[in-house]
């Protein structure tokens, strides 16, 4: 009779586990990441980056129409730029990267986890431009 409740309550334990394990990760390299963080990636794009750099990337965000330097066209750039160097500008911002400092760093909002999931996101975002409709 235990022993019914128990079993499953002891695999719950179990993955419930594995998630949290899984959560902590250190980065996966580029191409081993799973599909989810694209779907991961874009609330934390329309949350944090959009208001700038718009809805689809283009830099047309209505905050990123007022700046003096427009933000970059992420779909344009993002095939253009190691992931390294994309994930630098995200945390760290415009400024220690050679571009205009108007690109904040992000590295006190977000979770190195998290720019690996926005990377993902904008690299959807570019595959969609270069291919429309
Ligand atoms: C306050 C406006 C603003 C916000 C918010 C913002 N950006 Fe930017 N971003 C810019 C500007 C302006 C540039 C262009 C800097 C330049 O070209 O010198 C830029 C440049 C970049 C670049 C570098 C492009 C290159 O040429 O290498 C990346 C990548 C980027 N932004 C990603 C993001 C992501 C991801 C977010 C959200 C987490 C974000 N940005 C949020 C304004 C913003």
């Amino acid at each position: 009779m235990n022993r019914t409740i128990l079993l499953p309550a002891f695999l719950l334990l179990f993955f419930a586990a594995g998630a949290v394990a899984a959560e902590t990760q250190k980065p996966l390299p580029l191409g081993e990441l799973p599909d989810f963080t694209i779907s991961r990636g874009a609330p934390l794009y329309q949350r944090y980056c959009l208001f700038c750099h718009g809805a689809s990337g283009a830099g047309d965000g209505p905050a990123g129409l007022s700046l003096a330097t427009p933000p970059a066209h992420l779909g344009l750039i993002i095939n253009k730029r190691s992931r390294k160097q994309l994930g630098a500008v995200i945390l760290t911002g415009g400024r220690p990267n050679g571009l205009n400092p108007s690109m904040p760093g992000f590295d006190k909002t977000l979770s190195a986890r998290q720019v690996e999931e926005l990377l993902d996101f904008l690299r959807e975002l570019g595959g969609r431009q270069d291919n429309p409709g």
